[in-house]
């Protein structure tokens, strides 16, 4: 295809992979014993290796390559010296930069045996987030997108995280429009051809409040229940969409196997 927007996505299509290949990686570290700066390690030098840059470090003031969320902690959790052990679910949020481009994605994965109320919580993010994508094209608005996530995973007694939302992403890593994951069919700005954004859920088991801890970064559930998240670059096309972060090991969510 040749259009005005061809380089650009052609851009997407490199940031994206490789932030795609950068998870599809580091599935097989994720096992108890590892530690999250052992993760953040790992993967800052698998996407250098690969002649991209991790976004995230000395993004505002951020201080590691990547976030890793765990259990009750909704996003932005910072890397650190917790050893991960059976019970233990965490969303891994990559953000590879490749010749000025960002691929910004995210899966959960489970360390060992989990609650089943974690197992369905994560089953009905993803399911939230593939729902919302399969509706794209242009002419449709961002209001439908957040009506998609929130119509399902209310039904389904869960709750959307208001205070953290998709974004615009191209070769700057945070950009206009936000994409929120509640909202109301037929509103918001329409979608046109071109167009490139994230969308990343995060899905409580219980109330949507957040709570940020004192680190000034990771944000939890105020009332402890679990969060799951999924997260993918998007591009919109002349009638539908793209995939820009899709696995190449074909991985979705757990179990990855
Ligand atoms: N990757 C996150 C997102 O989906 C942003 C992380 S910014 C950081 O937008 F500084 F916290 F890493
Ligand atoms: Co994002
Ligand atoms: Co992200």
């Amino acid at each position: 295809m040749n259009n005005n927007y061809s380089e650009k996505f052609e851009k997407m299509r490199l940031a994206g992979k490789l932030a795609a290949k950068t998870l599809d990686m580091i599935t097989d570290y994720v096992k108890p014993g590892i530690t999250t700066n052992k993760i953040d390690q790992l993967c800052f030098e698998y996407i250098k290796d690969n002649g991209g840059y991790s976004a995230p470090l000395h993004y505002r003031g951020y201080t590691k390559s990547l976030c890793t969320s765990l259990n009750h902690v909704i996003c932005h959790g910072i890397p650190s010296d917790r050893e991960l052990g059976d019970g233990d679910f965490l969303n891994i949020d990559v953000t590879a930069i490749v010749e000025d481009y960002h691929g910004d994605t995210s899966r959960m994965f489970v360390v060992g045996d989990i609650p089943v109320k974690a197992k369905n919580l994560i089953d009905v993010t993803h399911e939230s987030l593939m729902k919302a994508i399969k509706i794209l094209k242009p002419g449709i608005k961002l209001g439908d997108i957040g009506y998609e996530i929130q119509s399902f995973v209310e039904e389904k007694g869960y709750s959307v995280v208001r205070d953290f939302c998709g974004h615009g992403i191209s070769n700057v890593f945070h950009e206009h429009p936000n994409v929120l994951h509640y909202g109301k069919k037929n509103t918001g700005m329409e979608l046109k051809p071109g167009m490139t954004f994230t969308i990343e859920p995060m899905i409580n088991s219980g109330k949507h409040d957040v709570k940020i801890l004192n680190d000034g970064w990771t944000a939890v559930t105020k009332d402890k229940s679990f969060s799951a998240q999924f997260e993918h670059t998007i591009g919109i096309s002349e009638n539908g969409y793209e995939i820009f972060t899709e696995s190449v090991k074909g991985y979705r969510k757990p179990p990855y196997n």
